[in-house]
């Protein structure tokens, strides 16, 4: 019975600090990191290892891009893998901003969590223009915002969230400062309640799985 009523406990605790879902999503294994900011202005988050499919945006950053690099991704779960296996949508979709020696170069990369069925074995994408991506364990500093996030509103958030962890005097030696995270986790019907995030993580040093890339 206490054992029972122990592991119940347990239990509970580990899906406070983060459910398996998000409005019925499966999204990556976190947990919520000891330290957090005393102002509560963002959250910082340790992600466990993950695979997720990427592709290119081509430095691209329209709307239109982004559309054809979700359909991309879309049909990935769909089936268009090597396995043929078809996945639920899982939250967040991803979109990495990393910095080129130009503007120009700035590289966009959209990517699907796979679904923890998957992980160890990700089939691989029939389209060439998309890869497995490996990510290691992260932190994430994580800042959450509401609305229909366009790029612009990413990079107004990420200038805010890198401020608010200088002012709490985050050590950012430690941080990617050439790359960062938008992640949104609410397809464009879901009208209210929208959730955007940008993260600053520990440098993601993805490691491709398979030769596709884009
Ligand atoms: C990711 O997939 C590869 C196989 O492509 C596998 O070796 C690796 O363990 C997977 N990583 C995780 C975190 O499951």
């Amino acid at each position: 019975m206490i054992f029972s009523v122990l592991s119940f406990l347990a239990f509970m605790m580990g899906n406070a600090l983060s459910d398996s879902t998000y409005n019925g999503y499966e999204h990556p294994i976190w947990k919520l990191a000891a330290e957090q900011p005393e102002d509560k202005s963002y959250e910082v988050r340790e992600y466990a290892a993950a695979n997720w499919t990427s592709t290119g945006m081509q430095g691209h950053f329209g709307k239109d891009a982004r559309k054809a690099a979700f359909w991309r991704l879309f049909n990935y779960i769909q089936g268009s893998n090597s396995a043929g296996s078809i996945m639920s949508m899982t939250v967040p979709v991803t979109t990495c901003i990393s910095t080129g020696a130009t503007l120009f170069d700035t590289k966009r990369t959209m990517s699907f969590y796979i679904p923890l069925k998957f992980q160890a074995e990700p089939p691989t994408p029939t389209n060439t223009d998309l890869h497995i991506e490996e990510r290691q364990p992260m932190t994430a500093y994580v800042r959450t915002f509401s609305g229909y996030a366009e790029e612009t509103d990413w990079w107004e958030h990420i200038y805010v969230l890198h401020a608010d962890m200088l002012r709490n005097g985050v050590n950012t030696a430690n941080i990617d400062l050439k790359s960062f995270l938008a992640a949104g986790y609410d397809s464009p019907f879901h009208l209210i309640n929208r959730r955007n995030e940008v993260w600053l993580t520990t440098p993601l040093t993805p490691t491709p799985t398979t030769k596709n890339d884009a």
